[in-house]
């Protein structure tokens, strides 16, 4: 039988989908409403000892984009301990809270969270983009408070997210959320001049537009550190899912496409993943998970890793070629191709391997999939 069961640090998730920490999972009520639609696991929004004032605007939905100023949760302390944690705990789903910011202030708030019903906490620690050293003394000392799994929240702006990932490790962290809201983006709106996110200018980018960063966060986390990783950012339909467990993800967090769709997303997320399951004949996610791994070339050198493009490059001998089949003859190859390697001969698109440079731009473009790469010789027979 086909299963999104999840087993995350313990726990059994009933699927893989977690709601990542942000407006839909700031209380009882909107958590609850993640956990009917399916979800199956839920981060709070961060909890800080004294709670936060957001910006007026504070969120805004560009082209494949979404822009945020919000702060931390606006709840205050006594709140989540006395009502919202302790209601969360009569939900089917485990609760992971996140808290924050310095390892001080989580050093104080990690007990009485926990006392309140957390399962697990997530550590969201204020750290220079090169110096690990506060978020390791968190985990230390949230390790040494509470006996839960503890999660941390790390950035695809720090330095280096393996050092990071490889310092919390050290420290005791149990697994990581990867990755945060990017710093930091400005939209303008060309009539007034004005930035959209009027009081602050700049907002932290999430959303489309950054899973190909987020996804190689994550492969990078799980080949070179190996902890268990809540794969997060721009995750928006069961085949992102998809492609986030592939990269190592234990599980998959969500935070702006169920701000922009609404809890119900969640089910429908489900329902893909199931859909792609049952499709290509796979009855668990251990199926999927780290899959691509693999076919990622991670070099062994800290420093090849970090300055990639010094390496050694291998050059095939293939060339992209036309299912003539499968073609509808649009021409869009013929359009994008920069090298005029594609020719038209009675309304049909031929390329010509002798030109083509094998970029794979027309591969990625071409709306039915008709371009695939071949051997030179076989293409040119
Ligand atoms: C409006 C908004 C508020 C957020 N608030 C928090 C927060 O309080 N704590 C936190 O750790 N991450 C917060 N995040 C970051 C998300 O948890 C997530 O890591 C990030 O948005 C990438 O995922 P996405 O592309 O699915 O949104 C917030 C994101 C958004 C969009």
């Amino acid at each position: 039988m086909t299963t999104l069961k999840t087993n995350l640090l313990g726990f059994k998730l009933h699927s893989p989908l977690v709601a990542a920490s942000g407006p839909m999972t700031r209380n009882f009520t909107t958590i609850k409403q993640l956990a009917n639609a399916g979800i199956g696991a839920a981060i709070t929004k961060t909890i800080l000892l004294t709670p936060s004032t957001n910006p007026q605007p504070c969120l805004y939905r560009g082209k494949g984009y979404f822009l945020n100023t919000e702060r931390c949760s606006t709840i205050p302390l006594q709140r989540w301990l006395e009502e919202e944690l302790p209601r969360l705990r009569e939900l089917s789903i485990p609760i992971i809270a996140s808290i924050g910011m310095t390892p001080d202030e989580v050093a104080e708030l990690a007990p009485s969270v926990v006392e309140a019903g957390a399962q697990m906490l997530e550590l969201s620690i204020f750290t220079g983009y090169d110096d690990p050293q506060p978020m390791v003394e968190a985990v230390r000392r949230v390790k040494s408070a509470v006996d839960v799994p503890v999660l941390v929240k790390l950035s695809a702006n720090l330095h280096d997210i393996v050092e990071f990932g490889h310092a919390v490790q050290k420290a005791g962290a149990d697994a990581v959320s990867a990755i945060d809201a990017l710093k930091a983006g400005v939209r303008v709106d060309v009539t007034t001049g004005h930035p959209v996110l009027l009081q602050q200018g700049f907002g932290r980018i999430s959303g489309e537009s950054i899973k190909p960063l987020a996804l190689y966060n994550v492969a990078q986390l799980a080949h070179y550190v190996g902890i268990p990783i809540i794969g997060t950012g721009g995750v928006t339909s069961g085949a992102d899912a998809v492609e986030m467990l592939s990269c190592g993800a234990a599980a998959v967090g969500v935070c702006t496409a169920l701000i922009l769709d609404g809890p119900d997303k969640a089910t429908r997320m489900n329902e893909q993943i199931l859909d792609f399951m049952n499709e290509h004949g796979i009855s668990s996610l251990d199926e999927i998970r780290g899959r691509t791994l693999s076919q990622i070339d991670f070099p062994e050198a800290t420093e090849e890793r970090q300055e990639y493009e010094k390496r050694q490059v291998q050059l095939t001998d293939q060339a992209a070629f036309i299912d003539q089949e499968t073609c509808i003859k649009c021409g869009v190859c013929r359009r994008v191709c920069l090298y005029g390697a594609v020719n038209e001969f009675d309304g049909a698109f031929v390329i010509d391997p002798a030109r083509c440079k094998a970029c794979g731009l027309c591969v990625s473009m071409c709306p039915v999939n008709a371009i695939a790469y071949r051997e030179k010789k076989e293409a040119e027979r």
